[in-house]
């Protein structure tokens, strides 16, 4: 459109009002039908029109509402990445934006948006600036490409959230992520639409925020990787510009031996502590009984409350299993006369853990704060106000809106665990079976994906993130009717291409890795193997025979492997339809030439596999570190050719020996077994071809 017009338009909206929207013409092909679409999250309401706006000439952005620098940055933050990608000026005036008001990042504040694109140009118009700022995430996510160039598809999108908090963890504690890392993912989160970076800045092994009033805390906390307060205001301007809410997370009274190290006189055994290097729950804890814990604490917040904006502050409260005080004849006595002992003498930890949360919690309120902390402060005598973060169960969620919590739900998105996307896309923050009343419901203010980084450090953080994060932003956002799972992972693709443009190294950083691990020699071979390799799922990482400290390099063909194996996943998506061809086609009768593309297809991935581990050989032999995955090869050979067998029985109208398919799955068990902390991951599917009768 040329300039001028857009002009026009933009002053006969700013006198008439938005235009009533174009009614799409309903004759017409459509050529974004919702099956093809590229947009996560899917928008509330979305109408797909049938022309295009071509974006050849780049995109020039015409703001009619000016008062908000974050709109005018977002512009051209996209206009210049679009440009990037269309490798086209910025001459062209196409998209024109008008807002209500300039919006507040805080919970609850208006995201809407409305979004036209006709094949005259684009608009934008939202309540507030922050509606703005979602509606260019999604213009950014339209941009599509074909033989004819770059064009934005017509589309008439009217869009909200579903859940105002949509929040992503990020545990900067057990290793150190440095600002580039933080920024990045903000990037990565305001291109999905999620909203609170909750930002885990303390733990065992690090306190990584400098604290001007306690500087022990940073000083002997931290190892010297702790965030300054110049740059925690840096990551909350930045943050704030893409619309998003920090919320820091300080977690007391476990979890603290970083804090224990620094201040001795904090800890319930009066004991002296170092920074631990080894994992897990530790079982410290600040001692409760002590004036001093809570002066200190008081003194710490009132800093750290300033320097964060949010009025949520998190204060953890999560594993703090009472051993300490249990041990401590002082806090046992303490108990005893605050009559938190149990009928047969013992502590009752939690009735212990609830008085230092009522402390904690006035001193949160004294600084203008909202309280918030995981599950287990949850319990009687804990005031309304506190906000829980539920991360064991459902359980903690639903008993936390029916005692008058808002709440928000955590289990289930623990990135950490190296689930597969859809387990936690399939996950809604809403109980549908728990009877919960309308005023209980609307207590549930969304959820959080939860990246723990004890195998995670600067490096492959953002592999372990996305794209599966976007899966879970998606929950948050778009209605819970949206639930195809294959559709997702479609999707789920195109915006992880769109997140490695965006900056985000979750591809890039795993196959450096693997080039190292090749040193100079053919990588391919390697690739082939870690992308069907996912490393063990949970926590079983800790528990296999390696020793992991908070020093151990996470640079092994593990730290390579994606969390969520793609290509096993298809593999598993194309068995499941040829078995579903075979199901359909009677028995004895020939296959149809569709279902031998299949058998084809599929034969050419086996036959790759079965050559992989001759391939890899001169790496294993190498003498580097490659050695422990061996057994991985191996059996990836040894499936891979029992899915051939398979495949040309088939091919050949024989049916399976029951003598065969036994050794068969006798061998398939075997492959089953992890090493080096991973484990095939198409062993599934190769099974369900060798069961087939
Ligand atoms: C937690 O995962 N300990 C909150």
């Amino acid at each position: 459109m040329p300039h001028f017009l857009a002009l026009l338009t933009s002053l006969f909206w700013f006198l008439n009002g938005p235009p009533a929207p174009i009614p799409v013409r309903p004759a017409a092909p459509p050529v974004a039908p919702a099956n093809q679409h590229q947009l996560m999250p899917v928008p509330t309401e979305v109408r797909w029109g049938a022309g295009r706006y071509l974006a050849k000439a780049g995109l020039g952005v015409q703001l009619e509402t000016t008062t908000d620098p974050a709109v005018a940055a977002a512009a051209s933050r996209l206009t210049s990445r679009l440009a990037r990608q269309t490798k086209g000026d910025q001459a062209k005036t196409g998209l024109t934006i008008r807002y209500g008001r300039p919006g507040q990042v805080r919970l609850g504040e208006d995201e809407s948006y409305n979004l036209r694109v006709t094949p005259m140009g684009m608009s934008l118009q939202a309540a507030t600036s922050l509606g703005v700022l979602r509606g260019l995430a999604t213009v950014e996510q339209l941009l599509t490409s074909d033989k004819k160039g770059f064009y934005f598809p017509e589309v008439d999108i009217t869009d909200k959230p579903r859940f105002a908090w949509r929040g992503l963890l990020i545990d900067a504690a057990r290793h150190f992520m440095p600002l580039p890392v933080i920024k990045r993912n903000l990037d990565g989160m305001a291109a999905v639409k999620m909203n609170v970076l909750h930002w885990h800045l303390s733990d065992d092994q690090g306190f990584r925020v400098e604290s001007r009033v306690l500087p022990r805390l940073h000083e002997v906390g931290s190892g010297g990787q702790y965030y300054t307060q110049d740059q925690v205001r840096e990551v909350l301007a930045y943050a704030a510009a893409r619309g998003i809410r920090v919320v820091p997370e300080l977690d007391v009274p476990g979890h603290a031996t970083s804090w224990l190290a620094a201040y001795p006189e904090l800890a319930a055994n009066d004991s002296t502590y170092g920074i631990p290097l080894r994992w897990g729950v530790l079982n410290i804890a600040m001692d409760p009984t002590k004036e001093t814990t809570y002066a200190l604490l008081d003194k710490l917040f009132g800093e750290m409350t300033a320097l964060f904006p949010d009025p949520y502050f998190h204060i953890g409260g999560d594993e703090n299993d009472g051993r300490q005080w249990r041990r401590s004849p002082r806090i046992m006595a303490f108990a005893k006369e605050k009559g938190y002992l149990k009928a047969n003498g013992q502590l009752d930890k939690h009735a212990l853990q609830t008085y230092f949360n009522r402390r904690i919690l006035t001193l949160v309120t004294a600084r203008g704060k909202k309280m918030i902390g995981w599950d287990e402060i949850l319990g009687p005598g804990l005031p309304e106000d506190a906000v829980i973060q539920s991360w064991r169960g459902r359980k903690g969620l639903i008993e936390a809106v029916k005692a008058g919590h808002s709440a928000l739900l955590s289990n289930g998105y623990y990135l950490d665990l190296n689930y597969g996307a859809a387990s936690h896309y399939l996950n809604d923050p809403m109980p549908t079976d728990a009877g919960l009343t309308a005023a209980e419901q609307q207590r549930i203010l969304g959820g959080e994906a939860a990246m723990w980084a004890e195998f995670a450090d600067s490096v492959i953080l953002d592999s372990r993130i996305w794209p599966r994060a976007a899966a879970v932003a998606e929950r948050f956002w778009s209605p819970a009717s949206v639930r195809n799972v294959p559709d997702m992972y479609r999707r789920l693709a195109l915006v992880s291409d769109k997140l490695e443009l965006l900056g985000l190294q979750h591809r890039r950083a795993p196959e450096q890795i693997l080039t190292q691990l090749a040193g100079g020699k053919d990588v391919a071979p390697l690739q082939t193997l870690a992308s069907v390799l996912e490393p063990v799922k949970e926590y079983k990482r800790h528990f296999q025979g390696f020793k992991y400290t908070t020093q151990t390099p996470l640079n092994r063909l593990v730290d390579a492997a994606p969390a969520e194996s793609e290509v096993a996943r298809q593999f598993a998506v194309k068995v499941d339809s040829l078995l579903k061809s075979l199901n359909s086609t009677t028995a004895g009768t020939t296959l149809t030439p569709g279902t031998r593309v299949q058998i084809t297809s599929l034969s050419a991935t086996l036959r790759q596999w079965q050559a992989n581990d001759q391939r890899l050989q001169p790496l294993l032999l190498a003498g580097s570190s490659l050695w422990e995955y061996a057994p991985l090869s191996v059996q990836l050979r040894t499936i891979a050719a029992l899915g051939l067998e398979r495949l040309t029985m088939l091919q050949k109208g024989q049916a399976p020996t029951a003598a065969w398919q036994a050794a068969a799955i006798r061998q398939l068990d075997l492959a089953k077994a992890p090493a080096g902390q991973t484990e095939l991951a198409v062993v599934g599917s190769i099974r369900k071809l060798v069961e087939r009768k």
